[in-house]
């Protein structure tokens, strides 16, 4: 391994964790910064290439979603160095250790780059929704809040994305229950209209 493999050198700090949580905590992070680095540059994949007639507004989207996707990694990276960590935030660090799959560069159309970056929200989302867990059970509320925060708003960007997915899904199994609905409660006198027609 070569000097970046010593991910878990440690500053001395005054802060009031124990040395073995903060070298736990800081492993956790430096995954998720790999892999928030990793999301980020697919979303800027994505605002870059998407085509058709809903490119604006796709545009826009993903570059809200990247930018807000900088904010994370600074705060991952920099509760690294509170704890006396060494943030890996460099990009052959990222993809060597992210644990998405790469984004495909045979897409054009919105609905294929959405549904892309919805599969890998769902999984950035599921690996945010451990480290919640991982951090609070190694006794640092702290990360645990900070994976909170990022989890909550990666939560209602997954449903941005899928909402431009479940529109003609959901229209039909809307049309179908109202249909059902309408002859099992139909009133015998609207029964009786019917019947005239
Ligand atoms: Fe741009």
């Amino acid at each position: 391994m070569g000097s970046n493999g010593r991910t878990q050198q440690m500053h001395p700090t005054r802060i009031d964790l124990p040395q073995d949580t903060r070298i736990q905590v800081v492993a956790v992070l430096n995954q998720s910064l790999a892999t928030t680095l990793d999301l980020k540059t697919q979303v800027k994949q994505a605002h870059w290439n998407v085509k058709g007639m809903d490119f604006f507004q796709l545009h826009s989207l993903f570059d809200q979603m990247a930018e807000e996707l900088e904010e994370y990694i600074d705060m991952v990276a920099e509760r690294v160095t509170a704890l006396g960590g060494i943030a890996m935030g460099t990009a052959r660090t990222a993809a060597s250790r992210s644990t998405l799959p790469e984004f495909p560069f045979d897409i054009l159309n919105g609905q294929d780059h959405v549904a892309t970056l919805a599969d890998r929200y769902a999984l950035y989302a599921k690996e945010v929704r451990e480290a919640i867990d991982t951090t609070d059970d190694l006794g640092d509320a702290d990360t645990a809040d900070l994976y909170t925060e990022i989890s909550r708003a990666i939560d209602k960007r997954l449903w941005f994305l899928e909402a431009h997915l479940q529109a003609a899904v959901e229209t039909v199994a809307f049309d179908k229950a109202v249909s059902t609905t309408d002859s099992e409660t139909e009133s015998p006198k609207a029964k009786k209209a019917r019947a005239k027609k």
